[in-house]
């Protein structure tokens, strides 16, 4: 790597911390450093992200220069064969100790977090092919019910496309894509998106509602629903409404539901193969003091589900205390809805009443999902 690009990845990495997301450091950089080249770019991103994927591993009082360049030769080696890594290595390296009391840790799953993320995008129903055929060096996915994902493996800026500015792709994940499919809503219906953050997951409802119906779009980050706003204007979806809801018990409407979506603020531990700087900073605090706000959100939704409407709560972490510990909480708290069986969008003749998508088998983030439905 050249030293002048290192040392900027290296004060990126000095500026990042628990306050201060890698992610967004960067970002603020690079538009700073604005005579960087497109690849130029490329390349510091990649050495600041691998330097936290192989964080374990290093010496923190090392300067971060020398310590890039043992993460890069860690990376390259377990590119060219993960197994010569073992499970006892990554067990005590590749997440800090307090997880394994929270987390189902695996070595596949812990392989699947050394790796390189995976880039999915979603394309407008039925257009996937034509798509990835504009872009090049695209995958479908075609053995899942995930038909209108696509993995890119170009280096295109696929925010400069004009298929992006015309609202024919989005960004998303597939694992994130797979929630709105097991919400299932039907044209013409009612539903609320309960924290619709900068509206993934809603846009994904409007084009399966094909944009029909109504969906309440609700977050308490004015922030996120001005880009909600700016995306569903690119993507011509018109068929929602956008509103301030802090999680409080006060619902931001009366209206009564046939279903509502809790894509619940978490500890993010699903996303760590892609954000691999939040293994360490997030804690076993974090998973308790998020559990207790997703318990919340999902007893203050409740009574604004019709009878016979839908409730799903899906969270991009894998800690058993939200996750698992919210669903059984939330069963014990309201007898008056019963499990939903969910198809698996990514083995549809699995048939079950609680989702985990770990990143080793989707390749997309670690999900949770459960849902329930209101008795009549
Ligand atoms: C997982 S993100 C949502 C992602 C979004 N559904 C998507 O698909 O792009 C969780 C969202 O919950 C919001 N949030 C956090 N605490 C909340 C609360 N107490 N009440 C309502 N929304 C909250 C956050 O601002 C964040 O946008």
């Amino acid at each position: 790597m050249e030293p002048r690009l290192l040392k900027i990845a290296a004060e990126i990495i000095a500026k990042s911390d628990r306050e201060h997301p890698a992610d967004s450091v960067l970002r603020a950089e690079l538009k700073r450093q604005s005579s960087l080249r497109r690849d130029e770019s490329r390349e510091i991103s990649r050495a600041v992200f691998t330097y936290f994927r192989w964080f374990g591993w290093l010496d923190p009082q090392k300067p971060a220069a020398g310590n890039i360049f043992v993460a890069q030769q860690l990376a390259e080696k377990f590119a060219r064969d993960p197994q010569r890594f073992s499970d006892d290595e990554l067990r005590a390296k590749a997440v800090p100790a307090w997880v394994s009391e929270s987390v189902e840790v695996s070595p596949e799953w812990l392989r699947a977090l050394q790796s390189e993320p995976r880039l999915w995008l979603r394309a407008k129903r039925g257009q996937a092919d034509r798509i990835a055929q504009a872009l090049g060096f695209s995958w479908l996915e075609s053995t899942t019910l995930l038909s209108d994902a696509i993995e890119y493996r170009g280096s295109e800026d696929l925010f400069r496309t004009p298929e992006f500015h015309h609202g024919e792709f989005e960004l998303q994940d597939i694992s994130s894509q797979a929630v709105s499919v097991v919400c299932d809503p039907k044209p013409g219906e009612t539903w609320w998106d309960a924290c619709a953050g900068e509206g993934g997951k809603l846009l994904h409802l409007s084009e399966l509602m094909q944009n029909k119906g109504l969906i309440w779009a609700s977050d308490r980050a004015e922030w996120r629903l001005k880009k909600l706003k700016q995306r569903t204007a690119r993507a011509k979806v018109f068929n929602y409404r956008a509103v301030l809801w802090d999680g409080s018990k006060r619902l931001p409407t009366k209206t009564k539901f046939d279903g509502v979506l809790v894509d619940a603020p978490c500890s993010g531990i699903g996303t760590w193969h892609r954000n691999p700087q939040a293994r360490w900073t997030a804690g076993a605090n974090d998973v308790r003091e998020l559990a207790e706000i997703q318990r919340r959100l999902l007893t203050h939704v409740a009574d604004s589900i019709k009878p016979g409407g839908k409730l799903v709560y899906s969270v991009c972490t894998l800690s058993r205390e939200e996750s698992l510990g919210v669903a059984d909480f939330f069963e014990n708290e309201r007898k008056d809805f019963t499990r939903l069986e969910m198809k698996n969008p990514f083995n549809p003749a699995d048939l079950a009443t609680r989702l985990w998508f770990w990143p080793q088998s989707t390749g997309g983030n670690g999900m949770f999902v459960a849902a329930w439905r209101r008795n009549s």
